[in-house]
């Protein structure tokens, strides 16, 4: 349920899918966002992978929904084969990061430190960074999953963040492309933690912050996950790959802004 005068966020993350063909699956999402009003209520982003950036921000054209990336480096420039700067990310149009999402930090061993100057990086650049923390199914069995994602974003999200500049993504690991979400009453208590923390750290700021939740959100279960209290939106990973699915989801938010 997003929370009351902050405006929601549904992003997608396409992670390391698409072609140049799957701008269809933009100008879809175009057309149907302006045929269907959701913009008036809530901010859409898609990050593609950074090869289709450029074709993605020319694609959606005038209309605002927003094209970013999903992870950069923290330097601006310099000899680090096969990254990319946020500031080049900039260039082509990207306006959001992602930074530290659990298959980054998996696949890549990226740690609170290197998340927390990659988002340094991504403000420098002007983009806002979505930070993304989560506990493993083993840290949740162990009651540990408050003190996982608490400790993560102590360590992840940097000194001077502000509502504008950063966004939270609350994403268990163990629901992530599996199909499984948490309870909402699980949600619930996660999002109450991230916001307590944030509020605590940076006052105004804190408070204003979009949380968003992620991790097997669809058409179908959006109503019910993302109605716990400091729920501002959602990051999708399989449904935004699907014009129809993602904009179910935006409907779905919608429908949450309007109740
Ligand atoms: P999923 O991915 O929606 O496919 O579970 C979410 C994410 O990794 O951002």
């Amino acid at each position: 349920m997003p929370t009351s005068g902050i405006r929601p966020l549904v992003a997608g993350n396409w992670k390391m899918n698409g072609l140049r063909r799957s701008m269809d699956t933009i100008e879809a999402l175009s057309t149907r966002a302006n045929e269907e009003g959701v913009l008036e209520a809530l901010d859409m982003l898609v990050c593609p992978p950074a090869t289709l950036i450029s074709l993605a921000v020319k694609t959606v054209d005038t209309t605002p929904i927003h094209i970013g990336a999903q992870s950069c480096h923290p330097a601006e420039s310099g000899a680090h084969t096969g990254d990319v700067a946020p500031e080049m990310l900039r260039d082509v149009g990207a306006s959001y990061v992602i930074t530290g999402h659990s298959e980054r930090r998996a696949d890549h061993g990226e740690t609170d430190a290197d998340v927390n100057a990659q988002s340094v990086g991504a403000w420098r650049a002007g983009l806002c960074a979505i930070v993304c923390v989560g506990e493993t199914r083993e840290e949740r069995e162990a009651g540990r999953a408050v003190d996982v994602v608490v400790g993560q974003l102590a360590g992840s999200v940097p000194d001077g963040a502000t509502a504008e500049n950063t966004v939270i993504a609350y994403e268990p690991v163990w629901a992530i492309g599996t199909g499984l979400t948490p309870t909402v009453e699980d949600i619930a208590q996660i999002h109450a933690a991230i916001r307590q923390s944030v509020a605590d750290r940076f006052g105004a700021e804190g408070e204003a912050m979009r949380l968003l939740y992620g991790g097997s959100v669809k058409p179908g279960n959006a109503a019910e996950v993302l109605s716990p209290a400091h729920v501002d939106g959602a990051l999708v990973g399989g449904a935004s790959l699907s014009a129809s699915d993602f904009m179910g989801i935006a409907t779905a938010v919608k429908g949450l802004v309007d109740a």
